[in-house]
């Protein structure tokens, strides 16, 4: 199935289904699964949002290659990634080198629909309106998931189990 050892990580905007995908994902392969906002949350003790207010993006993104980097050792197979942890050029060569990494894609409209109940948890959004500020995270970041990404899987119009679906698919062509 992913004969290739190294693990799988999902990246992508907000809303794109990382999380769910990979849990979901590693029911299948039967695997665990990191899901570093969550890990980053379990062991700060603090939401995210909270993380942000108190210390500021630069030092989340430091948290965020950090815990990649411990999950990586630690030989997890599946990651679900937050999605601005592409930025950064040192967690973004790694993720391209030492995984298969796959953009689960969304439009920002949908994206917008998926996390309109939890915008409050999202310090990345700000007050506006969240399908354009999504739009705008989309064009200043698709070149860096492009770069990351091995594989690209479209998830508008799919639920969770049929991105599951594909992104094996995609992983067995490849
Ligand atoms: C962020 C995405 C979030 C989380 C943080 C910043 C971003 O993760 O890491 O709020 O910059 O896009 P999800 O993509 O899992 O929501």
């Amino acid at each position: 199935m992913n004969d290739d050892r190294r693990p799988i990580a999902l990246i992508g905007l907000m809303g794109a289904g990382k999380s769910v995908v990979a849990e979901r994902l590693g029911q299948r392969l039967r695997a665990p699964v990191a899901d570093l906002d969550a890990l980053i949350e379990r062991e700060s003790g603090s939401p995210i949002s909270e993380l942000f207010a108190r210390e500021g993006e630069e030092a989340f993104r430091r948290r965020e290659a950090e815990m990649l980097e411990r999950v990586l050792t630690a030989g997890i197979p599946v990651i679900a990634c937050g999605g601005g942890l592409v930025i950064e050029p040192a967690p973004r060569d790694r993720l391209r080198r030492d995984c298969r990494v796959v953009w689960l894609e969304v439009s920002p409209g949908e994206a917008a629909r998926r996390i309109e109940a939890t915008r409050g948890r999202r310090p990345m959004l700000g007050n506006g309106e969240v399908r354009s500020r999504l739009g705008e995270l989309l064009r200043e970041r698709e070149a860096l998931y492009a770069e990351a990404a091995e594989l690209r899987v479209t998830t508008d119009r799919r639920t969770p189990d049929e991105v599951v679906d594909a992104v094996l698919a995609e992983l067995r062509r490849a």
